[in-house]
């Protein structure tokens, strides 16, 4: 069996193709799934994955985007079954070894994960949802209509962590890269127009619960796994971070694009961008910025973009603030994994960043954060 790793299965052609595709012949099925999840019936859903549980051979005879489309429509089963109590390989084993042979096709986790239930998932009459609610079609948009314009801004990230910071081409490249990451605040500004917390935490939530699949314990589909972290990751998080931020990046990284693995392992040994800005500027900012012209729009640039991260940042944490109250929630942490502090933590770490840029323009004293030991050593590393 080949495995084709390089086979961009996020290219705006791709994600069409695979909406298209019903390899399972399961449009019906997903669609009787709401009026299931409606009763809580989950003898009807078991029996209907069972039924659509490829044969080992098809499975094997899928090509990556029919891969990807019958991983989507079984995982709409998975977190239906969790959903309602039992564990879904517990009731319906034969559905394992498909997993994983999908997985392994597109080199994936073998679950469905926040891009099979948003962005390859059709629109209109086919479209897979758990509910059919208004307030999850605007959930899956909203990380539908982000996914291009990350999809663009890492790799936008990857010739940035090449550039000098003092390259006029610095400045350009970051303020495109401000442009994608817009959209996530236009995103989370439609989600807190459209949805309540009450629906989020009492309706949807417990959807995206964790799976046991072969003994692993793996996450749901949750709007986390889109890949801000990883923008973070080359801006500044890969030395400008703090061990529980770090730790949500890895348990983060599985759940992503065989591409964007590659990014983050490649960001991971090199330093940020923001820490190679504030070695550039040193201890007499005036002087390096005679001696570099194009420094200052570099570090404007950058402050640019953190601001437009703190602002999805601020607006996300109010949701998310309602949505997991003590008082509504039904679930202690997100779906993702983490708690609401870490968010907090998160949007901290990310002002403290944006901080440390601003102050460099001012002509001010360092914001009190300096690169960890790490990224010096990974500095001796960069071309
Ligand atoms: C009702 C709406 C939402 C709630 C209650 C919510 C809640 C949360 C929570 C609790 C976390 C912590 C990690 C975890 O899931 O375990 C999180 C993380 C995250 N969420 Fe959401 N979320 C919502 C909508 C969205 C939307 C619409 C997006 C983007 C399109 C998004 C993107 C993210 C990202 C990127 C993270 C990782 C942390 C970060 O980078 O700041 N979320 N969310």
């Amino acid at each position: 069996m080949t495995m084709i790793t390089d086979l961009d299965l996020g290219s705006s052609i791709r994600v069409a193709a695979i909406r298209e595709l019903d390899p399972l012949a399961a449009d019906r099925a997903c669609f009787l799934l709401r009026e299931q999840n409606a009763r809580a019936d989950v003898p009807a859903m078991a029996a209907e994955l069972r039924r659509l549980v490829p044969r080992l051979d098809t499975a094997e005879g899928f090509d990556p985007q029919q891969s990807v489309a019958a991983m989507r429509d079984l995982g709409m089963f998975l977190g239906s079954i969790k959903r309602h109590g039992p564990e879904p390989l517990e009731l319906v084993p034969e559905v394992l070894p498909v997993l994983r042979i999908l997985g392994h096709r597109t080199d994936m986790v073998p679950r469905d994960v926040v891009h099979h239930y948003c962005t390859w998932n059709p629109t209109g009459g086919r479209q897979r949802m758990y509910l059919g609610d208004v307030q999850e079609a605007y959930l899956q948009e909203s990380v539908r209509m982000v996914f291009p314009h990350l999809r663009e801004g890492l790799e936008l990230c990857a010739i940035l962590s090449r550039t000098e910071v003092h390259d006029p081409k610095f400045a350009l490249l970051t303020q495109a890269l401000t442009d994608h990451v817009e959209t996530m605040v236009t995103s989370i500004s439609m989600v807190v127009a459209n949805v309540t917390p009450e629906f989020f935490a009492r309706e949807l939530r417990a959807y995206f619960d964790e799976i046991t699949v072969g003994g692993e314990v793996l996450l749901g589909p949750a709007a986390a796994q889109v890949p801000l972290w990883l923008i973070d990751q080359a801006i500044w998080a890969s030395d400008l971070s703090e061990p529980s931020h770090e730790e949500f990046v890895r348990d983060s990284v599985p759940y992503s694009l065989p591409r964007w693995r590659e990014l983050y392992e490649d960001w991971t040994r090199v330093p940020s961008v923001v820490s190679r800005l504030v070695e550039a500027y040193g201890d007499d900012p005036a002087e390096a910025e005679r001696r570099m012209p194009d420094l200052r729009d570099g570090a404007e640039a950058l402050a640019r973009l953190l601001r437009v991260i703190v602002v999805f940042r601020g607006r996300h944490l109010g949701i998310a603030r309602k949505a997991y109250d003590a008082d509504l929630r039904l679930f202690p942490v997100g779906s993702g994994g983490a708690s609401v502090d870490l968010l907090k933590q998160i949007i901290d770490l990310t002002r403290a960043t944006a901080r440390l840029t601003g102050a460099r323009q001012g002509h001010q004293p360092p914001a009190g954060r300096a690169p960890k030991a790490g990224a010096a050593r990974a500095q001796g590393r960069t071309a």
